[in-house]
């Protein structure tokens, strides 16, 4: 089946702030699409839109223009919400609660009986691995273990579709993997995933399809893996050269970096014999030329500063 979980089509949202109650633009004319089973990743700095963008895709916010569907019913309506599960920014549980109890609790809201609820939350607290056995109430928790309670609760409903923003913010990077892991799981399971970030490290490798935005806007979308190879960039490793070198190398390419001993320069595919004449004027030594695939962190900074500028 190749039916869009999520379509956004022109989405424009402000907020009206301050005293003058002035309108300040959080989301702009942003479309994206989210195929059925994909890990999709909404990235883009704090203060992008992101949050806002997952508040419109659930109805919480209602927005100015543009249109959408949400597992093919029309944005804004109930109609998908039993087969969608959200982890919001700040998720806020009772901390007097242990996780089983918690998830019985929330459990309730979707009309599940004590007895198919009580195996649920046990198969839920063993896919996001907290023991079901564990007296500890949730006050107890590390920030990772809230985060995996939070993702089980997401689950209850058994739902096609899981939007998280931000994840596994503020977790450290075992934290981070556990939370990659389940999503992952999850993905396995058949499922659904749109997930917000601000930091790379926790999307790169996981996910199928990303769109980054800036300033409400997108600015770069698509399969992940296209995103990173399209760049087509070539590295050319230099030694020596004198002070001068990494500034007039840079009129060949922006890209310079000092590794070491080595000067590193990135340049596109029809720029490296200019590259390396320059490099050879400045007497400097070659050490390699290979091609280069970016990282999603490098493809995010530079098209960041690229739409900031
Ligand atoms: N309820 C609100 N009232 C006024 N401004 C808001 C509100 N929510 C978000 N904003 C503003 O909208 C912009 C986008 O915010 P947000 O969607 O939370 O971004 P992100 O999740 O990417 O950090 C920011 O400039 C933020 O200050
Ligand atoms: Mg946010």
């Amino acid at each position: 089946m190749t039916e869009n979980a999520i379509s956004l089509r022109n989405i424009s949202k402000s907020y009206r702030t301050g005293l003058r109650r002035k309108r300040k633009t959080a989301v702009e004319d942003l479309s994206l699409e989210v195929r059925a089973g994909e890990i999709f990743g909404l990235l883009g700095p704090n203060g992008a839109g992101k949050t806002t963008t997952i508040k419109v895709l659930l109805g919480i916010v209602f927005p100015e223009g543009g249109s959408g569907s949400l597992l093919g019913e029309p944005l804004g309506g109930r109609a998908a919400h039993d087969r969608l599960g959200f982890l919001p920014e700040q998720p806020y549980f009772y901390g007097f609660l242990t996780a089983e109890k918690g998830l019985e609790l929330y459990g309730k809201f979707f009309g599940l009986d004590r007895a198919s609820l009580r195996q649920r939350s046990g198969e839920l607290l063993d896919l996001v691995g907290l023991s079901a056995g564990n007296h500890l109430t949730l006050d107890k928790y590390s920030k990772g273990m809230l985060q995996r309670f939070g993702i089980a609760q997401a689950l209850l409903n058994d739902p096609e579709l899981v939007v998280m923003d931000e994840p596994s913010s503020g977790l450290d990077p075992v934290g981070q993997k556990e939370v990659r892991d389940i999503l992952v799981h999850l993905k396995e399971l058949g499922k659904t995933i749109f997930l917000s970030s601000h930091q790379l490290s926790e999307v790169e490798n996981i996910c199928d399809s990303v769109t980054i935005v800036n300033r409400g806007r997108s600015v770069k979308e698509g399969n992940l893996s296209d995103l990173l190879a399209a760049r087509g960039l070539t590295r050319i490793t230099l030694k020596g050269g004198g002070p001068d070198a990494a500034e007039r190398l840079g009129q060949v390419s922006p890209q310079v970096s000092r590794q070491g001993e080595e000067t590193l320069l990135d340049v596109e595919g029809v720029r490296v014999f200019q590259a390396l004449e320059a490099a050879k004027d400045l007497g400097m030594e070659l050490v390699s030329v290979k091609p280069y695939q970016q990282s999603l962190e490098e493809l995010f900074l530079e098209t960041i500063r690229e739409t900031s500028a």
